[in-house]
């Protein structure tokens, strides 16, 4: 199911990374980040991190992809990347790997520091939409 990494322009994808980037608010941490994804209807998204003075309040740019995602019409992610501020790969952080596994399709690819895995691989055994599909099409054949 789903795109393999070859299918997919991953300097398309790195480059709209890098240009969400050079938009990051960060006057906390100086660490900006961009990140982009291509959308199951062919669109591509990007995010930047946006920080605030409250620290915690900070919104990752993964944040700001999902928020793009459904502000430019839905859809499911088929492939992701993320840069930092040398527009090196960066690893989505813990809550943005389930922020991803959210809106993801089945074998959603994501380019890492160790090559391109899906996203069961950067988090496994996962729990999400499908988990609760899952368990509702269960409880429906036991009635
Ligand atoms: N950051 C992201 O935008 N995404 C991640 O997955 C990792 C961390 C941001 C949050 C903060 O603005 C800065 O990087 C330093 O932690």
């Amino acid at each position: 199911m789903g795109s393999t990494s070859e299918d997919i322009k991953w300097d398309v994808l790195r480059n709209a990374a890098k240009a969400a980037m050079k938009n990051a608010y960060v006057p906390y941490s100086s660490f900006p980040v961009g990140a982009a994804a291509l959308v199951d209807d062919g669109r591509i998204i990007s995010g930047c991190n946006v920080e605030n003075a409250s620290y915690g309040l900070t919104l990752c740019a993964e944040c700001s992809l999902v928020s793009q995602l459904h502000a430019t019409g839905g859809g499911k992610l088929i492939a992701f990347t993320c840069v930092d501020g040398n527009g090196e790969v960066l690893m989505p952080c813990g809550r943005c790997r389930q922020l991803l596994y959210e809106h993801s399709t089945e074998g959603m690819v994501l380019e890492t520091v160790s090559g391109f895995k899906t996203i069961d691989e950067v988090l496994p055994d996962a729990f999400g939409p499908r988990q609760l599909d899952a368990y509702t099409a269960q409880s429906k054949d036991k009635s």
